[in-house]
């Protein structure tokens, strides 16, 4: 396993695989690594010949300083787990190597930005795309995978490939949870372990609100999730919404969308948590 903390000593590894005929699969992280972020990297073992995998915090989408400065960070625990799946390439740049001058670019995803994480996160999916963008340009993927966990993310990296013309396939992977259905999170760490044996509420709720759906409004299950998070102790929920799982607009009635999908986003104690469900 290679690992360059330099683009141009990434680009050069790129370069000599691409001259032997092989297909790059690329995993994009932030580290602190856990089985949702290894279960793409199995994923991208099986399709492509060489797996890269990138380690970096990255400062532009975080709207939040505090929520930066805490987040969790184990490069060394992270390599250990690469090196074990058989990964080939890491790169873990410094914010300087990405960023040597300020970032100013924006992107118009048409309105997949501004609902839900877009609009309590203002700039977060521009930071995203500016990041990925830019790993995309020096890793020169064939396939980019993505969990399902940051469902929206996942929906703006594919608008990205189409708005930019990118040559990349974007590939979205299921939610890998915790035993008692928590979804893996780098920030499910900084839970106390009182908060760890509440966070579960969030999953099992949207499991009751999927149920239903056959009996129940749009307005009714929504009254729903918002009653039991809100009830639970130490839990504040900041939205939820069902929406189309493709346009990600909210809807109103079941007739709306073929594909609705449930997206929560909550605070425990002081960790934001964010989930969501396929309403089938
Ligand atoms: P990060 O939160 O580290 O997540 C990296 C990838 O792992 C994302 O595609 C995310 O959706 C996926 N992932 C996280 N938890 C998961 C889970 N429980 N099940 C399945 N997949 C999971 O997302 C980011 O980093 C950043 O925004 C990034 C794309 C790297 C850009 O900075």
């Amino acid at each position: 396993m290679q690992v360059f903390e330099k683009i141009k000593e990434t680009r050069e590894f790129i370069r000599k695989n691409r001259a032997e005929g092989k297909s790059i699969g690329f995993v994009p992280t932030m580290g602190a690594l856990h089985e949702g972020h290894l279960s793409l990297m199995e994923c991208a073992t099986t399709g492509n010949d060489i797996v890269a995998v990138s380690v970096f915090v990255n400062p532009a989408q975080f709207n939040n300083p505090e929520d930066l400065k805490k987040y969790p960070r184990d490069l060394q625990g992270d390599l250990k787990k690469m090196e074990q799946l058989g990964v080939d390439l890491v790169f873990a740049p410094a914010v300087e190597e990405m960023y040597p001058e300020e970032v100013t670019r924006t992107y118009d995803f048409g309105g997949l930005d501004r609902v839900m994480e877009g609009q309590y996160r203002p700039g977060h999916f521009n930071g995203v795309a500016v990041v990925v963008h830019k790993l995309f340009e020096i890793i020169t993927p064939d396939k980019a995978y993505f969990g399902e966990k940051d469902y929206q993310q996942l929906a703006i990296i594919r608008k990205l490939a189409e708005i930019e013309n990118l040559k990349v396939k974007v590939i979205g992977s299921p939610i890998v949870r915790e035993t008692d259905g928590l979804a893996m999170s780098s920030r499910n760490s900084r839970l106390s372990k009182e908060e760890r044996a509440i966070a579960p509420v969030i999953y099992k709720t949207l499991k009751k609100a999927t149920s239903l759906r056959g009996t129940k409004t749009v307005e009714e299950v929504r009254r729903f999730v918002h009653e039991e998070i809100n009830n639970t102790e130490k839990m504040e929920l900041e939205y939820f919404e069902i929406a189309d799982s493709k346009t990600l607009t909210p809807i109103d009635s079941w007739e709306a969308s073929d594909k609705p999908r449930g997206f929560v986003a909550a605070y425990l104690g002081n960790v934001r948590l964010i989930d969501n469900m396929a309403f089938n």
